[in-house]
Order: C-alpha cells, then structure tokens, then sequence
C-alpha cells in the first residue's frame, strides 16, 4: 500500500479549483492508499499573522475537507502543528537547502511581483513543505500544477539527504490531475483566492449564482455560433458534466442560437447540484465543532507516531544521537 501525503493552506474560503486540483484527488486516494491529509498552519503563519483569524479559518478548512469526503477511519488527517517532529526535520534539510534553490521558486517569486514584502518564513515556505512530505515517508503527493516546482524541491532536498547521510528518506512522485491541472476563474486566468476570481466551493443562494454570471465570455451575439473550447463557462461544465451532456453542449454551442447566459445557468445547476450532498454533510459537520476537533486530535496522534519512526533514524542519520 503507498503512502500518500497532502496539505492544504488555512487561508481563506475554498474554492472549486481548490476542490478539482486537490481535494478530489485526495478523497478518490484514500480507497486504496495510507493517507495523510493536513492543514498546513504553520505555513498559513507565513501570510496569516492574527490569532483568531487563523483559528476560524483551520476550522473552516477542516469541516470543508471532512465535508468533501475525508474519511477520518481511513485517513489520518491532522493539523500540521500538532505534529512538531515536522519542524524539527524542517531545520535539518535548511542546512542542506542551497539559498539559490529557494530563490528559484516561482510562488515565491510571484507573491514578491505582487507586492508582499517577504518575510523568512515564506522564504524558507518549500523547506517546511518537503519535512511535512518527508517526515511520514510519503511514497506520493496529489497537489494542483501549480505545486509541481515545490514537488520537485522536495525530491532534490530528498537525493541530497540520502546522498549525504545514507537512504534514510523516500523520494515521493507527485501526483498531478492533468485534465484538471489548472481550473480558470471567473476571468480565465488560474483561479485563486488571490485573484479575486473564485468560485467559492460551498457558496449559497443568489450570492452564488450571481457569480456564475460574472464569469467572461467574448462579445458573440446570441444567435451566432461560439466555439466552446476558448470559452471560460465552456471549461467549468467539463469539469461537472457527463460525456454525454459535454456533447450536448459542445453541438449548442457550435449551432448558435444560445446566448452564454444559458451556458451559466446550465452550469450553475451542475455545481449545485454537484455539492448538494457535501454541503448536507458540512451543515452537520459545522454543528458539531467538538466532533472535528476530536477527529484532528485522532489523526494528529497517528501521524506523530508515523513521523517518530522516520525522525528516530533521521536523528541517528545526521549524528544527533
Ligand atoms: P490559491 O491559489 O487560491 O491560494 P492554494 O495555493 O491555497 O490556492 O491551493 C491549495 C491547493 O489547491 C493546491 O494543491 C493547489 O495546487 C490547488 N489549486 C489551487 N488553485 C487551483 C486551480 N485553479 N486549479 C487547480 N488546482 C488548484
Ligand atoms: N503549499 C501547499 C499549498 O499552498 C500546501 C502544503 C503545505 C502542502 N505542505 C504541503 C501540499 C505538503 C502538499 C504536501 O497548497
């Protein structure tokens, strides 16, 4: 049986790329796999610097996951500082972590073009994230695209720790959905809570639906014949429709005639439809706050033994005892 590993930031309303990138693959997982799913609080700290927020937003996250169908007697699935052996390996692979490396990294990168002033921690962010994967052995890792240079931050720092100390750690694969690598937001661009263009996973009401029809489409007059493979709302129906209903509107599209409103609201009642049974289930979960803490506090206990066994030969590994 592998071993499969993933986490997910506290930082804000989940939404469906979220969803088809991540938590998807990660339910799906747990049939024939050991899972280890976590919520990556530490790394929240890194952008996240107010107590209560943090707080709400890790139990927001964990009633959204157990909701999308975390399976609490399969899986492990823990807070990311309950498990404190994580940073302790995070300090040991800091000093085998080349600086250039970390200066490499796109999200890094990125977050500094969009004007955060970047502080050590979302510096060292990657060396944090290979000791969550590596600390439990974790033979593979289902993240979105976008997580794929972080990936493979994790396997070097892996072949450098083996290199140096002997093949103490594994080496994980990622685990990417290529047919959902990168879901679009409203506007086309990948969507992301720091776009402004999510579609929120468990939205409600007309708020909801109201945002299904902000998604952009080109100017084509109604009656006019559209071509469904640049099209935004186009893109999102795949991601919910059968083969069958995906035909159907290709050939609408194709023969004019229907305006992109339609388009919307035949995808809007999709996702409705989609979560109903989630959104049932998060309802319970959200009335029952000590029920989740208790299946946290399970999963963390089970994942620090899994850490103790790889941390005892890692210390040995590296002179520490
Ligand atoms: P955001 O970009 O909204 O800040 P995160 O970076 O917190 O999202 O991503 C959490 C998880 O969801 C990651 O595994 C990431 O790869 C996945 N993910 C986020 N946005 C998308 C998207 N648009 N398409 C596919 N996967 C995504
Ligand atoms: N960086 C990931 C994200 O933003 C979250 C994360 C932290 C993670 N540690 C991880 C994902 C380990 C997979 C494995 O989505």
């Amino acid at each position: 049986m592998k071993r499969v590993l993933s986490g997910i930031q506290p930082s804000g309303t989940l939404h469906i790329g979220n969803y088809f990138g991540m938590m998807k693959p990660s339910v799906e997982l747990q049939e024939n796999n050991e899972c280890f799913y976590f919520i990556a609080d530490y790394h929240a700290l890194t952008t996240l610097p107010d107590a209560a927020r943090l707080r709400e937003c890790v139990h927001e996250v964990a009633v959204d996951f157990l909701a999308c169908g975390i399976d609490p007697e399969k899986t492990a699935f823990f807070r990311q500082s309950d498990v404190p052996q994580v940073m302790e390996l995070s300090w040991m692979l800091s000093c085998l972590t080349p600086i250039g490396l970390l200066e490499r990294c796109h999200s890094f990168k990125d977050k500094v073009a969009r004007g955060i002033t970047p502080n050590h921690g979302l510096f060292t962010y990657p060396v944090l994230m290979a000791a969550d994967i590596l600390v439990y052995g974790s033979n593979q890792v289902p993240v979105g695209k976008d997580q794929k240079q972080h990936l493979e931050v994790t396997r070097d720092l892996a072949i450098r720790f083996n290199n140096q100390y002997g093949e103490v750690l594994v080496v994980p694969e990622p685990i990417i959905q290529e047919s959902v690598a990168v879901v679009p937001g409203l506007d086309g661009q990948k969507m992301s809570k720091s776009y402004g263009n999510t579609i929120e996973l468990f939205g409600e009401g007309k708020k909801v639906r109201k945002t299904f029809m902000k998604i952009v489409t080109d100017s084509t007059p109604m009656e006019d014949p559209k071509d469904p493979d640049s099209c935004n709302v186009f893109a999102l129906y795949k991601l919910f429709a059968t083969e069958d209903e995906l035909a159907e509107m290709r050939k609408c599209y194709l023969a004019g005639g229907m305006g992109y409103g339609h388009a919307k609201q035949a995808l809007f009642e999709k996702y409705s439809e989609h979560f109903a049974e989630m959104r049932e289930r998060r309802a319970e979960l959200l009335a029952d706050s000590a029920r989740v803490e208790q299946i946290l506090l399970d999963g963390a206990s089970r994942a620090r033994a899994a850490a103790e066994t790889v941390m005892s030969r890692v210390r040995k590994a590296v002179g520490l005892r």
